[in-house]
């Protein structure tokens, strides 16, 4: 098999993560509920990896980090705090659903920026005035076009607005500072680039910045008051934290943070070009996003001419093995903008663990599929 589904999820995973979570599973007790050796193992296991993702992202205070389940959940949360209804949000047609649909449902006025056919943002700065945030992704999980967020920071805060990020697509691939960025609240995920087991995640909070409680329950603190804590990061985490997950991913931020983010970027976006460089030619292929851009995640989209999207995708795993996600990737303004909400298109998408190898049997694979 030959796994090219990693935008999706990481399947080819560092073998100290799966190391950790059945280790985990046999030692770890309930975090900052105990006393106890495997209790407090789990609460030192859960600080030291707030401390690692604190680390990565240039974040002084990791009590600001709360877990979460994915991306999708730390997005829930920011717009249950951040978002009344009736207020004015800004987002972009580049969003997935795990934004675009929480601020549906939360009633705000939406200004939506528009892309233009590769993709790439089109706005002017009038746009941001009156509005209370902007949501946005760093990279978008169906072109792989990066969003320089410093820019976007520093108009919205001119503005007095938040910038709340999507980093789904870019942990652990692509270097990223809040505070350089001026990045409000950072919601992430870890099965993806993080290289860490699914359902977890995070997201990171600004000092200064109240969270509403997206779920209330135990805390192992403050037993009898009736209201949740209202700290970071208690205020986001009730109930029993995924620590087997946790582990997990506390091994793969060591792993990561051994190996460099600029290694593993270089490693990826040279699969990425190896790829391209190997595409480019073939009769009747269709390219989505900005391709020559010097900086992307490793993400290509694209169709062949003739062959719908879902048979495309079915014909390279069946006949070749290779694993691909077609369709419409949750992101369906995206879509739209690229012209494909009804071809739908066909993304591969690479790690750190994929081989040149492997992207040229996957090139070859579309070169015969194509000449059929
Ligand atoms: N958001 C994930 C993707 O793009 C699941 O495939």
């Amino acid at each position: 098999m030959i796994y090219f589904d990693n935008a999706a999820t990481t399947i080819n995973k560092p073998k100290c993560v799966k190391e950790a979570v059945y280790n985990a599973i046999d030692t770890m007790g309930n975090p900052s509920r105990g006393a106890h050796e495997p209790s407090l193992k789990a609460s030192r296991l859960v600080y030291e990896t707030r401390e690692k993702l604190a680390e990565l992202f240039g974040i002084r205070d990791a009590s600001r980090i709360a877990f979460a389940q994915n991306a999708t959940d730390a997005l829930n949360m920011a717009v249950n705090s951040v978002v009344n209804k009736g207020d004015h949000i800004i987002t972009t047609e580049c969003e997935h659903n795990s934004v675009l649909r929480p601020l549906y449902r939360s009633g705000a006025e939406l200004t939506v920026i528009k892309s233009d056919a590769c993709g790439k943002l089109c706005y002017d700065k009038e746009i941001f005035e009156n509005a209370k945030a902007i949501f946005i992704n760093h990279a978008s999980n169906v072109t792989g076009n990066i969003t320089d967020l410093k820019t976007i920071s520093h108009i919205a805060h001119k503005n007095n607005m938040l910038l709340i990020a999507d980093a789904a697509q870019t942990v652990g691939c692509i270097d990223i500072d809040v505070e350089d960025m001026g990045i409000d609240i950072l919601c992430f995920t870890g099965h993806k680039g993080l290289m860490g087991p699914q359902g977890t995640g995070g997201i990171y909070v600004r000092k200064g910045i109240d969270m509403k409680p997206f779920r209330t329950g135990g805390s192992g603190i403050h037993s009898f008051d009736r209201e949740h804590p209202s700290d970071m990061p208690e205020v986001l985490e009730a109930g029993t934290l995924n620590c087997h997950g946790i582990a997990g991913l506390n091994a793969a931020l060591k792993f990561i943070k051994d190996m460099g983010i600029e290694e593993i970027y270089h490693r990826e976006k040279a699969l990425t070009d190896r790829f391209l460089n190997g595409i480019w030619e073939i009769k009747g292929i269709r390219l989505y996003g900005d391709n020559t851009a010097d900086k992307k995640a490793p993400v290509v989209t694209l169709n062949i001419d003739g062959v719908p999207s879902d048979i495309l995708c079915d014909r390279l795993w069946t006949e070749y093995g290779i694993c691909t996600r077609a369709g419409a990737h949750c992101a369906p303004l995206m879509h739209k903008a690229l012209g494909t909400d009804k071809s739908g298109a066909v993304r591969f998408s690479f790690s750190f663990f994929n081989t040149e190898e492997e992207i040229d049997k996957g090139i070859n694979a579309l070169r015969e599929i194509s000449e059929l």
